[in-house]
């Protein structure tokens, strides 16, 4: 798929653009603050409607459309995206009301609304219409990070192709609130009644839960594969093992506590049983048997201890956690070579290739990993593993001619883009 056309009003700062994107290879430069990871953000945006940054919404809409007397402000986001089966038309309004509150005491009232060819649809409804892959510098934090950061990577990016791993999270995601709040209760003494209902929100995790255990065990195994060609034999030209471990915070509970920090052999183990038995049969049974276990730890702490909430995965180069141990240019080519990966994923998973989002990739990446980088994507192109890819730079000289020959190069000025 492709973007041709993208519009925004009061986005960012982007007061106004009218924009026609060509397909296949696009460069953006600039110098800084001139608007090019904004643009990017912009596609990003209406194609997972959220923000890269986990940064409040309200942060998108255009600073001098909120100094204005207008009582209601809107920012618009607006796409027309090429597909094989035909085209769609995508909008998202980012909409402040009683603006003179926001200004007032940064409270007012806040709402996106969707729409998919003119038609209103449930914000939840505009995902998988536009596919993306994006990578920013800050994504190096995706290895060397907290836990909430990888765990969002999986959810977005399976949110993108999996309306029923979407749906199942957010079941997911209501019971536990209903579980924590009773958990939390029940550890300040209100207990009268309380163990019934904690047993019938207890069973009420387990098949949401598992589905989505299941589902992230899977595409870590399926991206492991990919991810290590790209590695080793696109971006460094060695071989060497990369391996991807689901790592389930049950593992953890009670020993090191949380997944992301411990990271031991149990984890990866255990993780490794979820890869290899993914039967949603047996990951309910196996769910079920780590909650019961961990009742009076999550009693104890008023809060529920084990689930997806708490798990974590990890990239492991040669038997070692690139999280701890990789070099910073190590962990951004393990990093790149991770997104890459999901280009072929999400076209073996979709049927159409999604878009790919580069944001200052060159930086931090020596002359030939950026090489191999460059002509790993003019390959995607070429081979339609992605039918368009845009990135940005504040270097064009950075660029070898062999790509350049192959890209649109756009000029992004104080939020105007221009061609050169
Ligand atoms: N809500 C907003 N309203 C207006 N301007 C904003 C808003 N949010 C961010 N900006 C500004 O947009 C400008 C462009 O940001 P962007 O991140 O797109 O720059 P960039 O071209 O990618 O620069 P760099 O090369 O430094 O990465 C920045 O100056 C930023 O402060
Ligand atoms: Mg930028």
């Amino acid at each position: 798929m492709q973007v041709r056309r993208l519009s925004l009003t009061n986005f960012r700062n982007y007061a106004r653009l009218e924009l026609d994107l060509p397909g296949g290879v696009v460069l953006l430069h600039g110098d800084n603050a001139q608007g090019k990871t904004n643009l990017l953000e912009a596609i990003y945006f209406l194609a997972t409607t959220r923000s890269p940054h986990a940064s409040q919404d309200q942060q998108l809409i255009n600073w001098d459309a909120m100094q204005t007397d207008d009582p209601v402000v809107v920012g618009r986001l607006v796409a027309d995206v090429l597909r094989p089966d035909g085209p769609r038309h995508l909008e998202m309004r980012l909409i402040v009301e009683e603006r003179g509150a926001w200004a007032l005491n940064g409270q007012g009232s806040f709402r996106r609304e969707a729409l998919v060819n003119r038609g209103k649809v449930r914000l939840m409804d505009l995902l998988g219409h536009l596919r993306v892959v994006l990578f920013l510098p800050e994504d190096v934090d995706l290895a060397t990070g907290p836990p909430a950061n990888r765990r969002r990577y999986l959810n977005i990016t399976l949110c993108q192709v999996d309306a029923d791993y979407c749906r199942n999270l957010s079941t997911y995601n209501k019971v536990l609130e209903q579980r924590n709040a009773l958990l939390r209760r029940m550890a300040e003494g209100q207990t009268r009644g309380a163990a019934d209902v904690l047993q019938i929100l207890t069973e009420k995790l387990i098949e949401p839960g598992s589905r989505v255990l299941q589902r992230r065990a899977v595409f870590v195994t399926e991206m492991a594969r990919l991810a290590q060609d790209i590695y080793f034999q696109d971006l460094i030209g060695g071989k060497e093992s990369l391996r991807l471990g689901y790592l389930p915070g049950w593992a953890a509970n009670g020993r090191q506590g949380d997944a992301g920090r411990a990271n031991s052999d149990q984890l990866l183990r255990d993780g490794d049983w979820l890869q290899a038995n993914a039967t949603p049969a047996a990951i309910a049974e196996r769910f079920a048997a780590e909650l019961a276990a961990a009742r009076p730890a999550d009693l104890a702490r008023g809060a529920s201890t084990v689930g997806p909430h708490r798990d974590d995965w990890a990239i492991v180069v040669n038997g070692k956690n690139l999280g701890q141990f990789g070099s910073r240019g190590q962990v951004r080519t393990a990093i790149l070579a991770l997104k890459l990966a999901e280009i072929g994923w999400m076209k073996a998973t979709t049927n159409d290739t999604p878009i790919l989002l580069l944001d200052e990739v060159s930086a931090e990446l020596d002359q030939h990993r950026r090489a191999a980088l460059l002509a790993h994507v003019v390959e995607q192109v070429r081979g339609k593993g992605t039918a368009q890819a845009i990135l940005t730079s504040t270097d064009p000289g950075l660029f070898t001619a062999d790509f350049l020959a192959e890209a649109t190069v756009l000029a992004v000025r104080e939020g105007r883009v221009s061609r050169d």
